[in-house]
């Protein structure tokens, strides 16, 4: 089951080795395209494979391939389900690593046909090997993984370290004429008899139909890059003090673990290549803890409820309000049992732990199950165009909750609208259910605090040294003054008590970790919410 959740994010936590060392940025200076493209449609089928993985077709060195859309990383890897078509070997290899496996081969060059566009020498991941992956992903409808995120993010880029590595859309954009560098996409719903949405994505053109999502927020997501230092994404903060809103109507209160985020706001990262999205553990207990019969699956890492559950949640954006359709928010494309038999459904706001940020520099990963909420633009901006300006996200909700209601009377409640029987009322926030923190989860929360501290440990040690010299200055200078006969033996008699001196000064770090108030990590661990500092999770 795991199987199905994952891909992309992962590619973060491989890179707290490449934390110190920043990649040099890529200026973009004004570039010849590397072909130039007829386009033919702009508006690109997506396919989706029980509402857990959608994809596009894309041709490569003259063979059709299918690859997942990835808005969570920025490289293209393909594994040839059957012939593998002659393309140039860079002689240059790499794995890039996700959620669910790694994809390992060689970075070869080929040309590629998207929808239009044809790109003369695109480089990317020829893998060989997929028997990493924890499924068989040709049998779930694809062979490979294009990724659309920042090209500043992307590992084949690195590695030829020349504008030969860029992106696929890097190199699409070169193409189009004018600033307006986005790509926009809409997700259906399978099993939603009440939506009428095709699955779909466009490049530098608006879904017909959809236009107004220009009259929605810009929201900038450099503003948090900049925040946060860290590795580029599609990414944004919650709004203040109401991100998200839990099924009672309440503002779900949850501390972010981003250090450097703003109180009251959470970091959410926009990815695509997430089945389900990935919330703080308090914020999936405070959605689905609070339900009768649910259940936590400890080896899934996710929370088990009856299907007929209807629970409402929204999350605000740029001061917008996203509702999550209630056929989101409790899955049903899974056939999962209880451990009684019973036919039960899946929480899709899973606890963030396979994608955990060890370095805290993000909270949430809104995955499929939200976007199908929303129609999305993702604005390259500078990334792509030096003149242009930040890159943005902009969202429009394409949920109507009362809408959203009969649907789920429909789908899950076989036309009957009991949704107000006591038997879906939720329990007191006393009695809700707390999901156990995982010990791997435990680790990484310890480790985690161990990083965010350590200039604080550094500050305690260089403190305990200083004083140490302060000591021993002392004694030599000052001291001498009055004992004018030192000896060696009263020397070495120093010398011991000192030694005993500093054992019990070694607690000095803790002293350091502990008074540090700049890190709201001060308060001791919480089991019940997995989080440090006051209870992380509180109903309003
Ligand atoms: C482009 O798309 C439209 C509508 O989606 C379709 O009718 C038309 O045949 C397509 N054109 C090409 C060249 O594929
Ligand atoms: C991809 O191509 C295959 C056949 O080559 C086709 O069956 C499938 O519908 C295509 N998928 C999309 C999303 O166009
Ligand atoms: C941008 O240019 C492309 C062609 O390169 C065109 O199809 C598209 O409609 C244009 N978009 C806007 C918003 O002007
Ligand atoms: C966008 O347009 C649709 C229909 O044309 C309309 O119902 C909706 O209110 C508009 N949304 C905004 C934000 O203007
Ligand atoms: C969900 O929200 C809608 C709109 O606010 C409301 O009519 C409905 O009663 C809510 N349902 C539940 C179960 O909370
Ligand atoms: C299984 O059934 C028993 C008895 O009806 C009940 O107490 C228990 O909560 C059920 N377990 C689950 C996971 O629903």
């Amino acid at each position: 089951m795991q199987s199905l959740i994952p891909l992309s994010l992962i590619l973060t936590i491989f890179d707290v080795v490449a934390y110190a060392v920043k990649l040099p940025l890529h200026v973009r200076t004004t570039r010849q395209p590397r072909s130039v493209g007829r386009r033919a449609n702009t508006t690109i089928p997506v396919s989706n494979y029980g509402n857990a993985e959608y994809y596009s077709n894309i041709t490569i060195a003259g063979q059709e391939v299918s690859v997942l859309l990835d808005t969570g990383s920025s490289d293209l890897w393909v594994n040839f389900p059957d012939t593998t078509p002659t393309t140039t070997d860079t002689g240059k290899s790499l794995t890039l690593s996700y959620a669910i496996g790694s994809a390992s081969g060689d970075i070869h060059t080929a040309s590629v046909e998207f929808y239009g566009y044809s790109i003369t020498s695109q480089a990317f991941l020829l893998v060989t090997d997929t028997s990493s992956f924890s499924t068989d992903i040709h049998s779930q409808g694809y062979d490979g993984l294009m990724g659309l995120g920042p090209n500043e993010g992307s590992r084949v880029l690195d590695k030829l370290n020349s504008d030969s590595g860029d992106s696929v859309l890097t190199n699409i954009f070169s193409q189009v004429s004018n600033s307006s560098k986005f790509i926009s996409f809409l997700l259906d719903r399978s099993g939603d008899p009440g939506s009428s949405i095709t699955g779909q994505l466009t490049i530098s053109e608006y879904v017909e139909g959809y236009e107004n999502i220009t009259s929605m927020p810009e929201i900038d997501v450099e503003d948090v890059h900049k925040l946060l230092e860290s590795e580029q994404h599609w990414q944004a903060l919650t709004d203040k003090n109401n991100g998200v809103i839990g099924p009672d109507g309440e503002v779900i209160q949850t501390d972010s673990i981003v250090p450097k985020a703003p109180d009251g706001q959470l970091v959410a990262v926009f990815d695509s290549g997430f089945t389900f999205t990935q919330v703080p553990r308090a914020m999936s207990d405070a959605i689905y803890g609070r339900v009768q019969g649910a259940s936590y699956d400890s080896d899934n890492e996710w929370w088990t409820i009856p299907c007929g559950q209807l629970l409402n949640v929204s999350f605000n954006f740029g001061g917008q309000n996203y509702p999550v359709h209630p056929l989101d928010t409790v899955d049903d494309n899974f056939d999962i049992k209880n451990a009684n038999g019973s036919r039960v459904c899946i929480g899709a706001f899973q606890p963030i732990t396979t994608a955990f940020s060890i370095l805290g520099n993000y909270d949430m990963i809104m995955g499929m199950n939200f976007l199908r909420n929303t129609y999305t633009l993702m604005n390259y901006g500078n990334w792509v165009d030096d003149n242009a300006n930040d890159p943005y996200l902009q969202l429009l909700s394409i949920t109507n909750v009362e809408d959203a209601h009969t649907d789920f009377v429909n789908v899950r409640l076989g036309g009957s609208d009991t949704t107000s029987d006591t038997k879906w009322d939720l329990v007191s926030t006393a009695d809700m259910q707390h999901s156990p923190v995982s010990a791997e989860e435990k680790k990484k929360l310890y480790e985690e605090m161990i990083l965010s501290r350590w200039p604080y440990i550094l500050a305690g040690c260089l403190a305990f040294i200083l004083i140490i010299i302060g000591l021993i200055i002392w004694r030599c200078c000052c001291r001498r003054k009055g004992v004018k006969t030192a000896n060696t033996a009263k020397k070495g008699l120093w010398f011991r008590k000192n030694k005993a001196a500093s054992t019990s000064y070694l607690p000095l770090q803790d002293q350091g970790m502990r008074d540090s108030s700049t890190v709201d990590v001060s308060v001791p661990y919480d089991p019940h919410t997995g989080h440090f500092g006051n209870a992380g999770y509180k109903a309003l």
